[in-house]
Formats: structure tokens, C-alpha cells, sequence
């Protein structure tokens, strides 16, 4: 594909940073002699060694050379040996049908998303979101001042005959078609749906039809429950148009700020001269680590933790929903949580949540977030909560839930007392 027609003027801008280049030839030669970069020397800093329990009782003591290596500058595109470990990966689960796409390793999935809307979004150009969708998506975005089209849901995702809607309005105005679908497939945040296997067959079919790009945003991808793991679009990209974000924050760290973006090798090129001069890569000593432990564990351990996240929030999930039965019926309609860690509430009794979250909720010791957070224009009145099972224990659910439950009743009360 010709990607000329999607960048961003500013992405065209950015030049290729020449010390990283020598950078990304040292870290990848391991012999050669380093007179180039301006690498700090390892021996100064104060670490001797770093010690690794995993709760498996595996050990691995960072030390010497390998210490080096984790405390050092690593090449823009990741560290090497975990990008190829990664590869390997993503070709087991998502078998691309292509063989020119490539990874890169990002500062987490927030930091691959805020570059691709970087190299992508013009002023007033039309993109398609998910929607309601994660607020960093929502701020990202806001910057960039796209005509912004926000794609609903249903309980199965993403709706996609409403980017039919979109696309055949742009077409009869002669308008050129939106350069791209944000989608969050699976566990989608705030909404707990998983995109059904037709409905993403359809959706990579529109964006061929309209030619349109897709960023597959999908740290929840492990966290479904689903009878078996979905389909990726990255499965199904022939054209190379799914730009396929993966995250290691919901599934070993969220704070070792680690990410994964999987696409045509033309865009991670790009992403790549981005990164050369804005976080330089994402942090060494979290990558060394992750690499490690997906060495000394092999696949089937790293398959059986996955899975084991994946059951954790399942029963996370089913005391939750319990819960939300047993307070908010009568007050509160939900979606079902296929995955992912929320539960997407509508409070059907009252118009407008903000003051109800914000002011009684929060001063009766229960935090949600209000549902204004998800949308493109969070001034516009809404009635949904998002509820995260990912934390709170059993206990502190029923109490939270029993205490808003109350203060929905009572702002509801007050709101038939003064008839409006
Ligand atoms: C849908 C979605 N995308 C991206 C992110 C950012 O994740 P990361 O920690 O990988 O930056 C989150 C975090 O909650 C998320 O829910």
C-alpha cells in the first residue's frame, strides 16, 4: 500500500535522528567497536546486580555484561532480542498474511497510539473512533482537531453499519473518505464487549471498501471471555492496513511501560523515526526483563499465565455483575462484560451523573469514573458510570455498590420531588 495518501504533514517533517541510526547498528552488532554514540559508561553506575524471584520460584540474577545491557540505551525499535521473541509471538497467535510487517516496542500501548495519531491526523481530517472509548485514546486525539466520527456499540462491539453510514454520506458529498478506524476490539474499555468474529470480517471489509486504515487497539486481546481468543484484524489484514497494538501492562506489568506495535514495516519505520526522537525507546531494563522471563518460562507457561489473568478477571467479573444485580436493578441498565476489566452501567433514573459521581459518590468513599469521560465531548449531559472489577475485593464491591445504589435513589427521589 501507498501510506502517502494517510500521513500527517508533521510526520512527513520528522528526519531520520543519524546518532540513533549508529545507535540501532551498535545494539545490533554486538562485536563492534562503540566510537559513536554517546553511551554512558555502565561500570559508573551504582548497580551491582539485579535479583529476580517470579512467583513460580524461577530465579534470574542480572549481572555483568547482561546487567549492562538492562541499565543501558537500547535501539529505538526495542530491545533486539525481545522484538524477535515478540515476532514469533504474534505470528503463533495472529499468523499475518502478509510477510512484510515488523515490531516495534513503545512506551506502553498510550504511547503507540498518541505517535499513530500523530502520523496520521491532519486539522480537519475525518476519523472514525470507537465510541464510548478510552479517555487517552479521547485526549490524544483531541489535539490533533480531526472532524471526529464517533462509531457506537452494541453488545457485540462496534457497530459496523454505522461506518457504512459514514462512509456512503462522505461519498455522495464528495468528501474524501476518513483515513482511519479506531477500534478497541476486544474487552473494549468502558464498554466490556468483544467484537464478534462477523462483525470483524465486516469491518476489515469496509475498510477496503472505503479504504480506511484500522489501529487495532487490544491490551484486553488475553483478557476475554469468550470461549476462545478472537480473531485479530491483523489476522485478516491482506492489505496491510491494521495497525495491531499490543500491551504487556494488563498481563505482566502495567508499570514497566511496555507495548507492542505490529504493522506493515513501512509505518513501524515510521513509528521508529518518531521514537528516534521523542522517548528514544522504551525503557531497557523492563524489555530485558520481560525477555527473560518469556526465555525461561517457553510458551506453554507463558500461555498458562495468560490464562490464568484471563480467569482471574472472569470471576473478578462474575462477582461483580452479581453484585450489580443484586443493588442497581430497578435503577441502572448494563452491558455484559465479555472482557476486559468494567463493567459499562446506565443509570436509567436519573439524566446527567457527573454531580452524583463527582460530588456524593466521592464523599461517600466510592470512586467510579463518569461516563462523560468516554466520549469526544465530555460537557454533554450522560448517565453512565464505568464500574472496574479489576481491583476491589468482593466486600468492598457490595459496600461500594450498596452505597451508590442509596445515593441513586436518593438524587433520583429529589429529582420527582422537584419535577425535573
Ligand atoms: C483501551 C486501552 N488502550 C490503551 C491503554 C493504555 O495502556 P498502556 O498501559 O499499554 O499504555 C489502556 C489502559 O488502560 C486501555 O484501556
Amino acid at each position: 500500500m501507498d501510506y502517502s495518501k494517510f500521513t500527517s504533514k508533521v510526520s512527513e517533517k520528522r528526519t531520520e535522528n543519524l546518532i540513533r541510526t549508529m545507535a540501532a547498528i551498535f545494539f545490533e552488532n554486538p562485536g563492534i567497536i562503540p566510537l559513536a554514540g554517546g553511551l554512558p559508561n555502565t561500570g559508573t553506575f551504582p548497580f551491582k546486580e539485579i535479583k529476580v524471584t517470579f512467583k513460580d520460584g524461577t530465579q534470574h540474577q542480572f549481572v555483568g555484561s547482561e546487567l549492562g545491557t538492562a541499565l543501558q540505551y537500547t535501539s529505538s525499535k526495542g530491545y533486539d532480542p525481545l522484538i524477535k521473541i515478540w515476532r514469533e509471538y504474534q505470528q503463533r497467535w495472529h499468523s499475518p498474511p502478509r510477510d512484510d510487517w515488523d515490531v516495534v516496542t513503545t512506551t506502553g500501548g498510550q504511547d503507540a497510539a498518541s505517535k499513530l495519531f500523530d502520523l496520521f491526523i491532519d486539522e480537519g481530517d475525518a476519523i472514525m473512533v470507537q465510541i464510548p472509548t478510552y479517555t487517552g485514546t479521547l485526549g490524544a486525539i483531541h489535539a490533533f482537531s480531526p472532524e471526529f466520527y464517533g462509531i457506537t456499540q452494541d453488545t457485540d462491539g462496534v457497530i459496523p453499519e454505522k461506518i457504512e453510514e459514514i462512509c456512503e454520506a462522505r461519498k455522495k458529498a464528495g468528501l474524501p473518505q476518513p483515513k482511519l478506524l479506531f477500534i478497541n476490539p476486544t474487552g473494549s474499555n468502558p464498554t466490556g464487549t468483544v467484537l464478534t468474529e462477523e462483525r470483524r470480517v465486516k469491518i476489515y471489509a469496509l475498510a477496503q471498501k472505503y479504504d480506511f486504515l484500522i489501529i487495532e487497539d487490544d491490551p484486553y486481546y488475553f483478557v476475554s471471555f469468550l470461549e476462545k481468543r478472537s480473531t485479530s484484524l491483523l489476522s485478516l489484514d491482506t492489505d496491510g492496513r491494521v495497525i495491531r497494538l499490543d500491551s504487556f501492562s494488563k498481563i505482566l506489568s502495567s508499570g514497566m511501560r511496555v507495548g507492542v506495535l505490529t504493522a506493515h514495516k513501512d509505518i513501524v519505520r515510521k513509528i521508529v523515526t518518531h521514537i528516534d526522537s521523542s522517548t528514544l525507546h522504551a525503557p531497557t531494563l523492563s524489555q530485558v526483563l520481560i525477555h527473560k522471563l518469556l526465555v525461561l518460562w517457553g510458551p506453554e507457561k507463558f500461555e498458562n499465565h495468560l490464562n490464568d489473568v484471563r480467569d482471574f478477571y472472569r470471576a473478578k467479573r462474575d462477582v461483580m455483575t452479581a453484585l450489580v444485580e443484586k443493588h442497581l436493578t430497578g435503577l441502572a441498565e448494563w452491558f455484559p462484560a465479555h472482557g476486559g476489566m468494567f463493567i459499562w452501567v446506565k443509570i436509567t433514573v436519573i439524566d446527567d451523573v457527573y454531580d452524583l459521581v463527582l460530588n456524593e459518590f466521592v464523599a461517600n468513599g466510592v470512586l467510579v469514573v463518569p461516563g462523560h469521560a468516554f466520549f469526544y465531548d465530555p460537557s454533554k449531559p450522560d448517565q453512565h458510570i464505568r464500574l472496574s472489577y479489576s481491583y476491589a475485593v468482593p466486600d468492598e464491591i457490595d459496600k461500594a455498590l450498596g452505597i451508590i445504589a442509596k445515593l441513586i435513589r436518593e438524587k433520583a427521589a429529589k429529582k420527582v420531588t422537584n419535577g425535573n
